[in-house]
């Protein structure tokens, strides 16, 4: 045990995993008071995620079924009155940043981390009037901060569960926290998700919705869809009894996907704007979710270009880094995403009656349509899908998040998890010659401050 004394706050968030964190909660808090001196210090995180099913469908107003890990990020924080940030990492990597709060902040180079902050202090900055606070605008004050997410407790980096996500996120509690925003979640999450779009990618609401309404032992079931006054419908679904769920880190990191995911989008954009020349009150797929597949098809192109789309006086709107002559593969992606609507809804209705077979062969499907339809597997995680879905008892393993390396999850009765991680493990390193990290996801709660301490 370290100097200070966390246990209950610890063992809310992290249960039978709590004593492993004392430590790591004390060397951030040691490190907090070398950098910025003695005093008190806010403690909050949030945490990355897997995805049970339903990928690429939450910017198409679709059905996603994420689950928050209970690895995170910390961020240490104590308000300045000077509206300035100044910010470290545990991790060296990231070096120190500072930038001063307002409602037009420059970015950093893309890549640097400190726009996870910026983004989100920008979009606070801009918060005008919601439910809880009519003016926030130029209150939002700044922080010293020390942001800790290093292995083995924090979300693992560029590995396809949400570690941009989980830090935007920390970032926009704490500032929200000392402008003395009492925030919703839904709201919250919202605010994060453009937050987000500051950064490029032009993704949707489901890392934040999870990283902020997780709750412990359960999945969370989100329809990305608002309802006519901007709420969306939530449910928190409980993970079978008697299995795991069981993360496999590929250890491919994806470079580069920011423009691979925008032209995913791109293409579904390219869908929706052909559609709707037949049908004119359609604004994203899952409009078309109850029409046939068989009659979207015929008229969708196999492939067309932005600036194809554009001669027929179709725009796709603002999407950074698609090349106008990049070929959009309109009908195969449409499919992924209409047939994996069906599949989140097949899932919930699987798991609403404890068929974890057929909510295995879903996760399979769910797969091949990402790997064969959205492009957006690779050999190593079709490796571990593969290896894992040949121990016995496990009826399902897909890729889970953007894709393009990153995490492979399954769905493994509790009896076999060593059986499991030994064998996925050999099997991997023969079939790629890399090491897979393989971990239990537990399902943790959502951010939020956890403690205040005195250095
Ligand atoms: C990324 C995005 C999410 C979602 C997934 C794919 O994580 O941030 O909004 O689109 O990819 O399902």
């Amino acid at each position: 045990m370290g100097r200070f004394e966390l246990r209950e706050e610890l063992r809310a968030i992290y249960g039978a995993g709590a004593d492993g964190q004392t430590t790591r909660y004390n060397a951030a808090l040691d490190r907090f008071r070398d950098r910025y001196g003695p005093g008190p210090v806010h403690i909050f995180r949030a945490p990355g995620r897997v995805n049970l099913i339903g990928e690429h469908t939450d910017y198409n107003h679709g059905y996603v079924l994420p689950v928050a890990l209970d690895r995170d990020v910390l961020l240490l924080a104590r308000p300045r009155s000077d509206g300035q940030v100044r910010l470290a990492n545990v991790e060296d990597d990231f070096e120190a940043r500072s930038f001063a709060i307002s409602s037009a902040i420059p970015a950093a180079p893309a890549g640097d981390w400190s726009n996870y902050a910026r983004g989100p202090a920008q979009e606070l900055t801009r918060l005008r009037s919601t439910g809880s606070v009519q003016v926030l605008g130029a209150s939002v004050p700044g922080f010293d901060g020390l942001a800790s997410a290093a292995p083995p407790f924090g979300v693992p980096r560029g590995a396809g569960v949400s570690s941009s996500s989980a830090l935007t996120v920390a970032m926009a509690v704490a500032f929200a926290h000392f402008a003395g925003w009492e925030w919703e979640g839904a709201e919250m999450a919202r605010l994060c998700s453009d937050a987000e779009w500051y950064v490029g990618t032009r993704g949707g609401i489901m890392d934040q919705f999870i990283a902020l309404l997780a709750e412990r032992g359960h999945a969370l079931f989100l329809d990305c869809r608002p309802d006519a006054d901007g709420n969306f419908r939530t449910r928190p679904i409980p993970l079978p009894a008697g299995y795991r769920l069981l993360v496999m880190d590929s250890g491919v990191r994806h470079t580069n996907t920011r423009n691979e995911f925008n032209q995913r989008v791109a293409a579904c954009r390219a869908g929706v704007a052909l559609l709707r020349q037949e049908m004119p009150g359609i604004t994203h797929l899952r409009d078309v979710e109850n029409i046939e597949w068989a009659t979207l098809e015929s008229q969708l192109p196999e492939a067309v270009s932005v600036a194809a789309l554009r001669a027929e006086g179709l725009e796709l709107g603002d999407l950074p880094n698609v090349p106008d002559d990049a070929p959009l593969r309109v009908r195969a992606c449409c499919r992924h995403v209409w047939t994996e609507n069906r599949r989140v809804l097949e899932t919930l209705d699987g798991l609403g009656s404890g068929d974890i077979r057929r909510v295995g062969s879903l996760l399979d499907a769910a797969h091949a349509s990402a790997a064969e339809d959205y492009r957006i597997s690779t050999t190593e995680l079709d490796a571990l899908t593969v290896a894992a879905r040949e121990v016995d008892g496990v009826t399902g393993a897909r890729l889970t998040g953007a894709g393009w390396g990153g995490c492979v999850i399954a769905l493994v009765p509790e009896g076999q998890v060593a059986e499991f991680t030994g064998h996925v493990g050999r099997v991997y390193t023969r079939e790629t010659g890399r090491e897979a990290t393989i971990f239990p996801c537990s399902a943790g709660p959502g951010a939020g401050l956890v403690a205040v301490a005195e250095v």
